[in-house]
């Protein structure tokens, strides 16, 4: 066995990574072994470089509790959690494609009727969103589950408000037609947090590190592959420029504004201008999902009172 050399270390590393017992672990650690060994012929880093990457790294872990997940953020901003979902949700044509999740979802949210609103209390433009939730054939799905939350009109989630919540979501079911009425406020475009390592990193960068007004939603419904994902507002300067790579064509909607007194989705003539949205999700059967993901030749998507 010959001493290391620049040369020879990669498969002198490689060998020994060769005695893991399970074979996914070893072909996932010998690969990134190859590829970071590559990344470092590549740059050289100095030796001060190569500290200062592990102190931030290292900054990066300390900033990641329970309630902020810093290396998620990481992975958003270099296009790998769009990359790893991409991969993992290559759905059949016409099904509503998937996004990240991001940092800012709470489970259990409260249960609201037909029309409910998510903005009860906060300020901002007032939105409705209405639309279905179908399966790929068109026929509608009743009792789905639409997990629905969204920042306020600061750009800001409950998590960041630290207020006591429920602060812009809900949870509603659809109709026997399938359709859905929420009220929410417009969304807004808002920066990701910067006050970590990520956004030590991004001021170093000119990326713009806006996300593009959306929505989020969480739909699921019993024998049907759970979808989340998010809706981008069309005419929103940052859909082409997502900092964290979520937007796909499919997802990107129109908000049209409404004026005072015009009736509103929930049949209500409205004293203030209000947005809709409208938009019909298409979910894929769970089992169509199954052999879709384990085989290499699925199809890919990209392609009247007074208030
Ligand atoms: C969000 O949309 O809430 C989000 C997603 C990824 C990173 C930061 C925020
Ligand atoms: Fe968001």
């Amino acid at each position: 066995m010959p001493y290391v050399t620049e040369s020879n270390i990669t498969d002198i590393v490689l060998d020994r990574w060769r005695a893991v017992p399970d074979p996914r672990l070893r072909t996932i650690m010998q690969s990134m072994i190859r590829h970071l060994h590559e990344f470092v012929r590549d740059i050289e880093p100095s030796e001060h470089e190569w500290t200062t990457a592990i102190e931030w790294l290292t900054r990066t872990g300390q900033l990641s509790t329970d309630k902020r997940q810093e290396f998620i953020l990481a992975s958003d901003v270099v296009g790998v959690s769009m990359l790893v979902d991409c991969i993992n949700h290559r759905l059949p044509g016409g099904a509503t494609p998937t996004t990240v999740t991001g940092p800012f979802h709470i489970q259990d949210s409260p249960n609201l009727d037909h029309g409910g609103d998510i903005a009860h209390g906060a300020s901002g433009e007032r939105c409705f969103i209405v639309g279905s939730v179908r399966d790929l054939q068109g026929r509608p799905i009743p009792g789905a589950t639409l997990d629905i939350w969204q920042a306020d009109a600061d750009g800001l989630y409950e998590a960041q408000r630290g207020c006591a919540g429920p602060w812009m979501r809900g949870v509603f079911k659809s109709r026997q037609d399938g359709s859905f009425i929420v009220q929410t406020l417009l969304p807004v475009p808002y920066p990701i947090p910067l006050d970590g390592s990520v956004g030590e990193l991004m001021r170093r960068t000119d990326i713009s590190p806006m996300r593009p007004s959306h929505v989020h939603f969480l739909i699921s419904a019993p024998g049907h592959r759970e979808v989340i994902t998010h809706l981008f507002k069309k005419s929103c300067p940052y859909i082409e420029t997502d900092v964290v790579y979520g937007v796909k064509a499919p997802l990107i909607a129109e908000f049209r504004l409404f004026p005072a007194g015009s009736p509103t989705p929930t049949g209500q003539i409205s004293r203030q201008p209000f947005w809709l949205l409208e938009y019909d999700f298409v979910l894929q059967p769970a089992a169509k999902a199954d052999s879709a993901e384990s085989s290499s030749e699925a199809s890919l998507s990209e392609e009247n009172s007074t208030v």
